[in-house]
């Protein structure tokens, strides 16, 4: 197997990317102001100001959407778990460092407008949602957990479990919230949402962008180390707000309907990344990195394979529900 880099000389063969896609990001990311996205008019005092408190009947999201938006602000609230892991595999000098400001404040927007857009138009129970967001960031979360199958393996080559593994899960991370985002926007049947969460769709995938141009170059200087932590993030992803209240029951209402299911983690997120990336077509792969591509290959097919067993029970589940349905309104 060709030498591993160390996460030094990974850090400077990468620099001049990472300066390049900086000043990229830069000229065509777009300003925007959360105030603008926010319908101020909708909104009144609680009770602590002599309005009144939250109530059920005044959200006008169905289930479905208030828990995507509670899913999705959360993971964006609980931005300094990923700045720290970011910040410390990317260092905070250089165009890393600049990069790493910029995407924090950024993200950090998204966070800002949702919070807004929700306790304004009363969409969830303010008061779970500061609830459910101090337990998700006193856990934290640790993205490099998403290759824990392999972290013993890789012990031995510590250096190496750090910035491709970063990249590669935030390359799939972004895209992935993205897709979640557009469609928590449609489901909100609200259009002041849907653009709202359309505005932030856009900047996560030019977050995407930046990260899957690093893990790219990455692939050219170290083919065979940058796909082993592709292959350890794809075979291990989670959603980045796994441990917070209520995530599986919310995760299985939006896999349900149609806001992040399998579907569309392999077709919309794994698969375009891979095949920028030309994964299953280069060449320039050892017998080690051969062994990996093979790995990471059955992986897709029991992926696919899981996929088409979870729309059929998906689709008998619904069945049943609309029945129910009809016979309660009969
Ligand atoms: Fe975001
Ligand atoms: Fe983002």
């Amino acid at each position: 197997m060709a030498r591993l880099l160390t996460q030094l000389e990974l850090l400077k063969e990468l620099e001049p990317v990472a300066e390049e896609n900086v000043n990229r990001h830069l000229k065509i990311a777009k300003d925007w102001n959360p105030h603008d996205y926010v319908p101020w008019d909708e909104g009144r005092n609680f009770a602590a100001l002599g309005g009144v408190d939250y109530d059920p009947e005044q959200s006008e999201l169905s289930d479905v959407a208030k828990a995507a938006m509670i899913t999705n602000l959360l993971t964006e609230d609980n931005l300094p778990s990923y700045h720290r892991v970011i910040a410390d595999n990317f260092s905070m000098d250089s165009a890393w460092g600049h990069w790493v400001g910029r995407w924090t404040a950024e993200e950090n927007r998204h966070g800002i407008v949702m919070r807004d857009y929700l306790v304004v138009t009363r969409g969830v129970d303010p008061v779970a949602l500061e609830e459910a967001r101090m337990i998700h960031m006193t856990n934290g979360y640790d993205p490099m957990l998403a290759a824990a199958g392999r972290v013993d393996e890789l012990e031995e080559h510590a250096d190496d479990l750090g910035l491709l593994h970063s990249v590669a899960y935030v390359t799939f991370q972004e895209l992935a919230t993205r897709v979640s985002h557009r469609n928590t926007g449609k489901a909100c049947n609200d259009p002041v949402a849907d653009k709202m969460l359309q505005r932030i769709a856009a900047d996560e995938n030019l977050h995407m962008i930046f990260y899957r141009n690093i893990c790219g170059a990455g692939f050219d200087i170290a083919p065979d180390q940058t796909l082993r932590a592709v292959t350890d993030i794809v075979t291990n992803f989670q959603m980045p707000g796994a441990g917070m209240p209520n995530f599986r029951r919310h995760g299985v209402l939006m896999a349900k309907h149609g806001i992040y299911d399998l579907r569309q983690h392999l077709e919309e997120v794994v698969m375009p990344v891979l095949r920028k990336w030309k994964v299953f077509e280069r060449d320039d792969f050892t017998s080690e990195g051969e062994k990996t591509r093979e790995e990471l290959a059955a992986f897709l097919e029991q992926l696919e394979k899981d996929t088409i067993r979870f729309e059929e029970m998906r689709d008998r589940s619904l069945a049943r529900e609309a029945k129910k349905r009809e016979q309660q309104a009969s």
